[in-house]
């Protein structure tokens, strides 16, 4: 005869213990009947079960999963109406607001980027690489608020969009001229950007939306670091450089980049 435990087959393993007990035995205690793990043939009997492993084999009762009726509640939570989003689930009305005011935040940045790109494009200024750096920023950063719309709409809010404010369109400045000036205008944006992110952020995590906060940190926030050591470099060779010939220099460097 031949026994061997399972999780499913627990009568026929405590049926196997009162039989095992049956057999004479140098020990009365359980652990010398079922020594560790190992087999213990006695009379042809075969046993494949610890004290231990009979513990954590015993059987549980009163655990029952019913998928359907545990369903049934989030069932009743499926919208009705065509205009109500299907897909959206543990996603507060905050973290909606969070994310359309951080689209306008991106969309204003384009905005002013795209009219520096006007700027230095014109015949009088003629900087064609600054021209060719300000116009891929602001394309850049309309592709985050396309990405953020991308993600408001996966998880069910509806994008708003809002004012965008009218850029400058001078950007000559006296004593630094316009490359600097530019560039240090460049700088504080990208500053700015990171600060609302991070206010973004702290939406998320004030109301536990772990989601996006990761979508924040993996989408944008290195990026951003990034973004503001590069331009940080550039302010200061461009405060080195000066105002003539040495900016003509930079902006070659800046259109073969
Ligand atoms: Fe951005
Ligand atoms: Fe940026």
């Amino acid at each position: 005869m031949l026994l061997r435990a399972s999780p499913s087959a627990a009568f026929t393993l405590s049926t196997a213990v009162e039989n095992v007990n049956k057999f004479p035995s140098s020990s009365s205690s359980s652990s010398a009947c079922f020594p560790s793990s190992s087999s213990r043939r006695t009379d042809g009997f075969v046993m494949s079960a610890s004290k231990n492993e009979s513990n954590s084999r015993s059987p549980v009762t009163g655990v029952v999963f019913e998928p359907f009726e545990e369903v049934k509640k989030e069932l009743r939570l499926v919208p009705d109406l065509p205009q109500q989003s299907l897909a959206r689930h543990k996603f507060l009305d905050e973290c909606e607001a969070a994310i359309n005011e951080q689209i306008n935040v991106e969309y204003n940045v384009s905005y002013v980027y795209h009219a520096l790109f006007a700027y230095f494009d014109r015949d009088n200024v003629a900087l064609k690489g600054f021209a060719k750096f300000f116009k891929e920023a602001s394309v850049e950063e309309r592709e985050h608020a396309e990405l953020l719309m991308e993600y408001q709409n996966k998880r069910g809010g509806r994008v708003k969009l809002q004012t965008i404010l009218m850029p400058m369109s001078e950007f000559d400045h006296p004593e630094k001229g316009e490359a600097l000036y530019a560039m240090e205008l460049a700088l504080s944006l990208e500053k700015l950007t990171n600060e609302k992110l991070l206010n973004l952020h702290s939406v998320a995590d004030k109301y536990n939306d772990v989601q996006l906060a990761d979508f924040v940190e993996s989408t944008f926030l290195t990026e951003q670091v990034e973004a503001i050591k590069k331009i940080s470099e550039f302010v200061a060779q461009l405060r080195r450089i000066g105002k003539g010939h040495g900016v003509w220099h930079f902006d070659q460097m800046l259109l073969d980049a």
